[in-house]
């Protein structure tokens, strides 16, 4: 796409002339439909667990409504044959203002997983973020990328070296940024995992980014944690030991009589997150990275404050999609406060709830420089691989290029706070 673009009209055309010849989309476009064709795909635990948010699930519908109690404000006569929505963002130049949020385990939602979304990220120079429980290592997602733009999401785990390891990893395997989550020190309430007793890391499963490190490899091996001997075994106790044998790398056979695939999930179960980190772990990481550094999961203007006097060089708006905090603030509720805060000094992204380009023009007119986008792109890949994803992507680009256009923007800086109006 150039930075003068007409993706839009590129993208309706190419839809409707294949219709001419009686193709549909590969995946539906309406968000609500790509959701049901996901959920025909997966297992009820898969859809569970990619659907699903925390508690009662109000902070999932919140982020809804905080878009919807806000309209755009279109202008006429201003030229739009053509617009610019390229960004600039750590030295990356993204064709459009979005980004692929750090989503683990997407093997549940389709065999290609985390590989068949970096094709389709790095085909449409979307910046694809690593997710630290990802099924597949990042060495594996940068091989199929190319130079395209990647970062890495990272958990804090317990052990500060594994830290260091997945940053250091994450440089060599060209990611352009560090993005930490803040808000996961601990799974939330999510009643419908609860329900099905489902945690895929217990099957070995969304661990890939640990069983293929140095450190984590040594210190399970080195220092394994004490075997737990008081489970019955079952038909589904088998089940789920047979799916850590396959999870984990190498022979199944061989996983299996050495006891590695278990003393992984355990070791990963008993380190995966530290709960006690603060403000004062953060030069920790400084120290041990070159890269840009943003923190996720901010919500507090005085959070954003301090992430700047600390030198991180980004904040993410996020609530985790209302996975963590049922009853938490909507992100796009968060952001107006967050962007007021930061005043421009770093960049503000933002997440939870994006569904169409009009959500992107909301969350860049509120001061956002770029969103990123979450469940939609697992339900293209659930739905339709990697095919699937770059479809969701496409589509993203023309939906925000045409609502810019429409509302006469030609290009980012006109989308301003005026452009949007609350009404109520
Ligand atoms: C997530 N999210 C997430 N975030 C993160 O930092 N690391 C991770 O591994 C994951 N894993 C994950 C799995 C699944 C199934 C979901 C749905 C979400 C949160 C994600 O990055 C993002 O904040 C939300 O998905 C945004 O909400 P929406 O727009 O997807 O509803």
């Amino acid at each position: 796409m150039t930075e003068n673009s007409d993706f839009s009209r590129e993208r309706q055309t190419e839809i409707y002339v294949s219709g001419v010849a009686g193709d549909k989309p590969h995946v539906p476009v309406d968000m609500r439909r790509l959701r049901d064709a996901a959920r025909e795909k997966m297992s009820p635990e898969a859809f569970a667990y990619i659907a699903g948010g925390a508690g009662i699930e109000n902070t999932m519908s919140a982020n809804r409504e905080a878009f919807n109690r806000w309209r755009i404000v279109p202008r006429m006569l201003r030229d739009v044959s053509l617009a610019d929505t390229t960004v600039e963002l750590f030295g990356d130049k993204l064709p459009s203002p979005f980004l692929l949020c750090p989503i683990g385990v997407l093997d549940m939602a389709h065999q290609e997983a985390d590989t068949g979304v970096a094709r389709a990220a790095a085909d449409e120079n979307i910046p694809m973020i690593f997710s630290n429980q990802a099924s597949r290592s990042m060495e594996e997602m940068s091989a199929v990328m190319g130079d395209s733009p990647r970062w890495f999401q990272l958990y804090w785990s317990k052990m500060d070296d594994l830290v260091v390891s997945l940053v250091q990893r994450a440089e060599k395997a060209g990611c352009s940024a560090i993005v930490v989550t803040l808000d996961t020190t601990m799974l939330g309430w999510r009643i419908r995992d609860l329900d099905l007793a489902y945690l895929p890391f217990l099957r070995g499963r969304g661990i890939a980014q640990y069983t293929s490190d140095p450190v984590f490899q040594k210190s399970f091996r080195e220092n394994p944690e004490p075997p737990n001997t008081d489970r019955k075994v079952s038909l589904q106790s088998v089940q789920a030991l047979f799916e850590m044998v396959n999870n984990h790398p190498g022979s199944a056979m061989d996983n299996l009589r050495s006891g590695e695939a278990i003393a992984a999930v355990q070791k990963f179960v008993a380190t995966y997150s530290r709960s006690s980190l603060t403000w004062d772990d953060l030069p920790f990481l400084r120290e041990h990275t070159k890269l840009p550094i943003l923190l996720k999961g901010i919500l507090h203007p005085d959070d954003a404050r301090k992430a700047v006097e600390m030198g991180m060089n980004g904040v993410i708006v996020s609530n985790h999609g209302g996975r963590q905090v049922d009853g938490a603030i909507a992100s796009f509720d968060a952001l107006p406060d967050v962007v007021d805060a930061v005043d421009g000094q770093i960049p503000v992204l933002m997440d939870s709830g994006i569904r169409t380009g009009a959500d992107m023009f909301k969350a860049i007119a509120m001061g956002a420089t770029a969103v990123c986008l979450g469940r939609p792109y697992v339900y293209g890949l659930a739905a339709g691989g990697s095919q699937g994803v770059r479809d969701v992507i496409r589509n993203f680009k023309a939906d925000f290029e045409l609502t810019m256009r429409l509302s006469g923007c030609r290009s980012l800086d006109e989308i301003t706070r005026d452009s949007i109006k609350r009404i109520e």
